[in-house]
């Protein structure tokens, strides 16, 4: 059984859809097994990012994660990383579908409502980041 990241942004948590992404993940029979509103300390959210340093948009990124309280947490369930990332849709928005959390509630590339690990290299490393030995 596999786990994974996620994290609604603070976008998402300014517009009250966090209870929304979690009944999503809930009904499709995933399970929580870990879950924390908090700010975001810098080195934490450059440390998460790291991947993506030399990017032109990296300064960005870190100040919006930074921005207000992000939801974090680590669900549980059979293929969650891949079937995550489907659930929370494309980064383009225009490629985001409808139904999908990304395509119901985000116009902009950077502010996307939620993250998903995308391998579970990524998902081992982000768990251990956010949770270290809070886990469940
Ligand atoms: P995360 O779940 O947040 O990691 O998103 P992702 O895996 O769908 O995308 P990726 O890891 O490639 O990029 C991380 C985040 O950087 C994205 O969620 C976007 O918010 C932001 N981002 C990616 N590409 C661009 C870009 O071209 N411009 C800007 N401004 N932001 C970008
Ligand atoms: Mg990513």
């Amino acid at each position: 059984i596999e786990r994974t990241f996620l994290m609604v942004k603070p976008d998402g948590v300014k517009r009250q859809v966090v209870g929304d992404i979690i009944d999503r993940f809930e009904r499709r029979g995933f399970v929580m097994r870990a879950a924390k509103l908090m700010n975001v300390p810098r080195e934490l959210a450059e440390k998460h990012y790291e991947e993506h340093k030399e990017k032109p948009f990296f300064n960005e990124l870190v100040d919006f994660i930074t921005s207000g309280p992000v939801f974090a947490m680590v669900w549980e369930g059979e293929n969650i990383i891949k079937l995550a990332r489907v659930m929370m849709g494309a980064t383009k928005p225009e490629e985001a579908q409808p139904g999908t959390i990304r395509g119901d509630y985000a116009v902009t590339i950077s502010e996307n409502v939620i993250h998903g690990s995308d391998s579970p290299s990524s998902a081992e490393r982000e768990i251990k980041l956010w949770f270290n030995d809070e886990l469940v």
